[in-house]
């Protein structure tokens, strides 16, 4: 059974051992133990049988503009619903918190992110602050991410 929880100082190593898995290959972006601690009111973990097999933070741009960002899942964990239940997890908080949003995230996995009822857009509809990290990324001159966003119901209407 999958449970996400808001992620705890002592998840520091898991979170950066996850991400690690992918940053060479720069699917996700690198980050130190510090800066995932610095950030690490951003982040939910999800356990799978009371095991970190999971993580995943939202950055708050302003303006109601959220990105999903460092997710990542264990591969012996993958296909099991962790990546749905981490995604799923942070819109329910947003519809408790607030009346209106816009998530987006930046994603090669574009078929994942449309079963959870996100949509393609124009990467260029959003405001230039979001490409902040993009000097950090090895493939900035060279971006192939997808830009997939998911509006809170008052926006689609
Ligand atoms: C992408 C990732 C987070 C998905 O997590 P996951 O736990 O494997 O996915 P889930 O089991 O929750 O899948 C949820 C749904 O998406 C679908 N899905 C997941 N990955 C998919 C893929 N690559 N292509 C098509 N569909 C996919 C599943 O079939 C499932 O559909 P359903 O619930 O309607 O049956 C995970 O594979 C991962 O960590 N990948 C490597 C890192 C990465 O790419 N991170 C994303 C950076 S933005």
């Amino acid at each position: 059974m999958v449970t996400v929880r808001p992620a705890a100082e002592n998840d520091v190593p898991e979170i950066f051992r996850l991400l690690e898995l992918y940053a060479g290959t720069g699917i996700v972006l690198r980050r130190s133990q510090d800066d995932i601690r610095f950030f690490l009111g951003n982040f939910v973990v999800a356990e799978f049988d009371g095991k970190v097999c999971g993580c995943g933070a939202m950055r708050d741009f302003g303006g109601n503009l959220l990105e999903v960002r460092s997710l990542v899942v264990d591969p012996a964990c993958q296909g099991k619903g962790v990546g749905r239940a981490i995604v799923e997890a942070m819109i329910s908080g947003l519809k408790l918190r607030r009346p209106e949003w816009r998530l987006f995230t930046l994603t090669l996995q574009d078929k994942f992110f449309k079963r959870l009822g996100f949509s393609e857009v124009d990467r260029h509809m959003f405001p230039e602050k979001i490409w902040s990290d993009c000097s950090k990324c090895p493939k900035h001159s060279c971006c192939d991410e997808i830009a997939m966003l998911l509006e809170s119901k008052g926006k689609q209407e």
